[in-house]
């Protein structure tokens, strides 16, 4: 394989994702369980001189345990669920009515109908660390699974990162041959307009049974089966072959060419068509709300480009021209048999796919910060609705930036090695800074970037500059108040990650 190619692979492999609003406190504790509690950012907690931890959360820190929907899940040296994300598991916004989420959830679901197809809106969030990545085949040491990038209630059980988390249960019910899955999902990322570490996915599959398909001639049985998929009119770019023997392989043990070719052939036109739905839908909003540079009649384009998830072969992302730029929709493949051969339906073959909703539905509607999906405001809650055609979000004000840099040292990785407890070079992970952002600041932050960074050419000590933007959606910060927000974030550094501020 080449370089560039195992790179992409593995930067595709990593999960990516995102950070919330949440008070901001300090509290100490001394209990050993509640201390390991602490520890939710990727480092150990500061002693403080007293002997006690400052903790970010005193409802969490107040027992051993997390309570999530009636559930007690022991704390342990793993947990990094802060407080500000429990708060947000009861808001599932792709069940709200006329929530943006809710009708681009909708808009997909219906692509997908009953019988063939069951829908699950209401799966738990938390889940198995087996759920997560084991049953899909996710690398031991794959980075998804280490605690910069995932939420652990403790050391077995995670907030999903992913509607695939549920894949293998599903199959394991069997109650269709079909299936979606809409829920909300988890992970600790970057601050900035397109990421939040609380979103919402949608998963399908399509399976056929080899037990149920006369003569076991699935090929055929899924051929037939694509005659009812509806046709469509995009112009579809499609230049590599079905499978690839290195960059994406047949199943050989498990499937025959021709039945990898079928089950390619009904995911992609069934995925086509999601796409047609609902981008017709959004070219006509845009179209209505008097965008120009739309060309009417200029079919919509697509693109499948080889991918790689570790439970399905061969993989597929799609691609869709929008708006003179080919933007990512969608992953999908043939699923790897070893899935539903663990999840006792070894004579189960099919596609998955998996779809980001809060991405689409700013694409949809024009939405231009994802923060405003968790807004309560009525000015942009009313802008939607089941019962009209789709139009544009009209932003109702762009308050003014306030930008602030913080700078400092970080440890370095000889200084720290006795001491162990802090973040130095070596163990430092940004997300770990865009959590105490979300912490500090909540949604008054848009985004956070590294502006500056540069090592000490006599010590060897590292030195990072990230610039925040302070910026409400809803309303002018006040001078004071960012200032305020920028003076205990730069506290928080200092006293979580034992940073040096310059
Ligand atoms: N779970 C993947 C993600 O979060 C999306 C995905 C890709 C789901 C491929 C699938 C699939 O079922 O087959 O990025």
């Amino acid at each position: 394989m080449g370089s560039l190619t195992a790179a992409r692979i593995a930067v595709r492999a990593q999960l990516k994702w995102t950070g919330t609003k949440r008070p901001w406190f300090t509290y100490r504790c001394s209990s050993p369980l509640t201390a390991a509690y602490c520890r939710f950012l990727s480092t150990e907690p500061q002693r403080t001189t007293d002997g006690g931890v400052p903790c970010q959360d005193p409802n969490l820190a107040r027992d051993s345990y997390l309570h999530i929907n009636n559930t007690k899940y022991p704390i342990d040296s793993w947990t990094n669920v802060p407080s500000s994300i429990l708060a947000a598991l009861p808001r599932r916004l792709h069940l709200e009515p006329s929530h943006p989420v809710s009708l681009t959830r909708q808009l997909i679901e219906s692509q997908f109908p009953p019988p063939i197809y069951t829908h699950y809106n209401t799966l738990p969030p938390v889940v198995t660390v087996a759920q997560n990545f084991d049953s899909l085949g996710f690398s031991p040491d794959h980075p998804g699974r280490s605690r910069t990038d995932t939420y652990y209630v403790n050391k077995d059980t995670v907030l999903r990162t992913h509607t695939s988390a549920h894949e293998a249960d599903i199959f394991r019910k069997d109650e269709s041959d079909g299936y979606t899955i809409s829920a909300d999902v988890y992970r600790r990322d970057a601050v900035d307009r397109s990421h939040y570490p609380v979103f919402h996915q949608m998963e399908g599959a399509r399976m056929w049974s080899r037990r149920r398909v006369l003569g076991n001639d699935i090929a055929m049985a899924v051929w037939r089966d694509l005659e009812q998929v509806p046709r469509h009119g995009l112009k579809v770019e499609d230049a590599n072959p079905t499978v690839h023997p290195v960059r994406n392989p047949l199943q050989a043990a498990y499937h025959s060419i021709e039945e990898a070719e079928a089950i390619a052939a009904h995911l992609k036109r069934s995925l086509e068509g999601v796409v047609t739905t609902l981008f017709s839908r959004a070219r006509e909003a845009a179209i209505a709300a008097g965008n120009t540079q739309i060309d009417v009649e200029e079919p919509l384009k697509v693109r499948w480009i080889e991918a790689y998830f570790p439970w399905t072969s061969p993989s597929w992302e799609l691609e869709v021209l929008w708006q003179g730029d080919w933007l990512e929709i969608l992953g999908c493949g043939v699923v790897k048999q070893e899935l539903p051969i663990s999840a006792g339906v070894p004579d189960k073959v099919g596609w998955a796919f998996g779809i980001g909703l809060e991405r689409v539905a700013m694409l949809l509607y024009g939405i231009p910060d994802i923060r405003l999906f968790w807004s309560q405001d009525t000015r942009f809650l009313s802008q939607f609705s089941s019962s009209r055609p789709m139009r544009r979000f009209v932003p109702f004000s762009k308050y003014p930036a306030c930008y602030k840099d913080v700078s400092f040292w970080l440890r370095s990785s000889s200084t720290s090695a006795g001491g162990g407890s802090r973040i130095n070079a070596q163990n430092f992970h940004e997300n770990d800074i865009m959590e105490i952002v979300r912490d500090v600041a909540g949604d008054s932050v848009e985004d956070v970037k590294l502006v500056d960074e540069f090592s000490h050419p006599i010590t060897g000590r590292k030195s990072l500059c990230y610039r925040v933007n302070y910026r409400s959606l809803e309303r002018t910060l006040r001078n004071e108040e960012a200032n305020d927000l920028h003076e205990r974030l730069k506290a928080h550094l200092v006293d979580r990650l034992g940073v040096e501020l310059r």
